[in-house]
């Protein structure tokens, strides 16, 4: 019988209960590995994904995860953070409220920078070779009227960088996905199909799009020299980045 990818791998995931967490969650499941996903909404029971609530908008939400994680995994070696608040069309950068700030940067770069540190400390004094893996966004590059989501998703690319260039030499991967128009999740289109036809590839992407990819880059068949990297998974969406402004 073939092995699995991620045969004997340990992942923690979250925002499992969304569009592409949850297809990243049952991915690496499939892949072989065991996923405790995390959230504040659980995954339905279908997708037979060990479930630990957490709410990383609250301070310490980011710590009692990790250590309710590592009570149930024992040790982790797969960290995806995909959790994320949805994005209101009416946050533009004149009208984007305090909170509405907080809670995105908190949950995206906050909690996303800690937990992939803490875990990468982990990984390391454990002699873990581990990867982890930051959902970010083509607007960590590209604006979107929305200055809370694409500075939170630019300020977790350069975490990633920070990370990458210090857990390396410990053999630990650190790396981001930037998908493109994911609909089934938090992406809510003006006009699909007028951004569809500027997608190269000529459709929108789906969450196993992206978990494809995510577990390609995870496992060390396909992955083990991608390092301090982010990997655009967009149907070349990105090639279009005029377009990205109305995405
Ligand atoms: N869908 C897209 O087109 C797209 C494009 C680029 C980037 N992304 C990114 O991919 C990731 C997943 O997006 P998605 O489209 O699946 O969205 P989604 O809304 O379906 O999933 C996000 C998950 O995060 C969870 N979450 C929200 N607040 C939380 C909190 N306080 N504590 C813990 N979890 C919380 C939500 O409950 C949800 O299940 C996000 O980081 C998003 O920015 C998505």
């Amino acid at each position: 019988m073939n092995a699995k990818l991620l045969d004997g791998e340990r992942a923690l995931v979250t925002g499992c209960g969304g569009g592409i967490g949850r297809g990243i969650a049952k991915a690496l499941k499939a892949e072989g590995a065991i996923v405790l996903g995390s959230d504040i909404v659980a995954p339905p029971p279908e997708d037979g994904i060990d479930f630990l609530a957490a709410d990383l908008a609250k301070a310490d939400g980011w710590r009692r995860l990790l250590d309710g994680a590592l009570r149930q995994l024992e040790s982790i070696s797969l960290f995806v953070h995909a959790a994320s608040p949805r994005r209101q069309e009416t946050d533009t950068p004149l009208t984007v409220s305090e909170e509405t700030w907080d809670a995105m940067t908190g949950i995206n770069l906050r909690s996303g920078f800690f937990l992939a540190r803490e875990i990468g400390k982990h990984m390391r004094e454990h002699a873990i070779k581990g990867r982890i893996l930051l959902i970010t966004s083509l607007h960590s590059g590209v604006p979107r009227n929305l200055p809370h989501y694409s500075a939170a998703k630019a300020g977790m690319t350069m975490a990633m960088k920070e990370l990458a260039r210090v857990l390396a030499p410990a053999g630990i991967r650190v790396n981001a996905i930037a998908p493109g128009a994911i609909p089934g999740g938090g992406f809510v289109a003006g006009n699909l199909g007028e951004l569809v036809a500027q997608i190269p590839l000529g459709r929108a992407g789906t969450p196993d799009d992206i978990a494809q990819a995510a577990g390609a880059v995870l496992s060390e068949r396909f992955g083990r020299y991608i390092v301090g990297t982010t990997v655009e998974v967009d149907g070349g969406l990105g090639l279009a980045s005029w377009i990205l402004a109305r995405a």
